[in-house]
């Protein structure tokens, strides 16, 4: 990547439910590429449990790495974008599920996506002082490593409840005529870093190929 973008580029591995391996990361972009202009909240899991099966764990993992991740590495980025006084941006990526429900097994992730919605809204009114814009973007379903795995085993919880959910359904129709891509994404995520939505802070933009419509 280095080299076909003519960048620094700097890997550090990062535990986003654990605030001192958050933290150490953010240290990281200090350190080697001089501090943190954006900060991009992607991780995100999203087992596929029906609500009368869901043991506590699950669901307290899924909000740990979703919600509470968002949380941490929120507060990690802007400490260190309000100490140089330039500001900078944050991305939540958060999902259609933040908006709507989706199928059955995604409880979990569907609470802990309306909750990082919620979370960029706040994150955006107390950061705002600091000259910390924040986004968030919601994508329709893209097939990704994690998720080609997920839709399937959402397919079979939605049929082990008795609802009649087809692999469509739960890629969702897109108005665009075709399914989207990561690419897709990545370009709303780099609109909501850039300059470009410089008046913008608070909204999660819907990359969602027309799925809330
Ligand atoms: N793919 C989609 O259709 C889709 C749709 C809407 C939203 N999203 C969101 O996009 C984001 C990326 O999803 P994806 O589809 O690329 O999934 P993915 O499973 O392919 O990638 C998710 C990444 O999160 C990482 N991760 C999981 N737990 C972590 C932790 N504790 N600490 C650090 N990293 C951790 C995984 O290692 C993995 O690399 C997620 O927030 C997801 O909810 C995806």
């Amino acid at each position: 990547m280095r080299a076909r973008y003519s960048v620094n580029a700097v890997g550090a591995r990062v535990d986003v439910t654990d605030s001192a391996s958050v933290a150490a990361g953010a240290d990281t972009a200090v350190a080697q590429l001089g501090g943190v202009d954006i900060w991009v909240n992607n991780a995100g899991i999203f087992p596929s449990v029906s609500l009368l099966d869901m043991p506590d764990e699950v669901w307290e993992q899924v909000f740990a790495v979703n919600s509470r991740g968002v949380f941490l590495g929120a507060r990690e980025a802007a400490r260190r974008m309000s100490a140089t006084g330039k500001g900078g941006v944050i991305v939540n990526i958060v999902s259609t599920a933040g908006f709507k429900a989706t199928a059955p097994g995604l409880a979990a992730y569907v609470g802990s996506k309306h909750a990082v919605r919620g979370l960029t809204k706040e994150l955006a009114l107390e950061f705002a002082p600091l000259g910390i814009r924040v986004l968030g973007v919601a994508p329709t379903y893209v097939p990704t490593e994690g998720n080609i795995a997920a839709t399937q085993t959402a397919l079979e919880a939605a049929a082990a409840a008795g609802v009649d959910v087809t692999q469509l359904d739960v890629m969702q129709q897109s108005m665009i005529g075709r399914i989207g891509t990561p690419d897709d994404i990545a370009r709303v995520a780099l609109f909501a870093a850039s300059d470009l939505s410089i008046i913008m802070t608070d909204s999660t933009l819907l990359a969602d190929a027309g799925e809330t419509i």
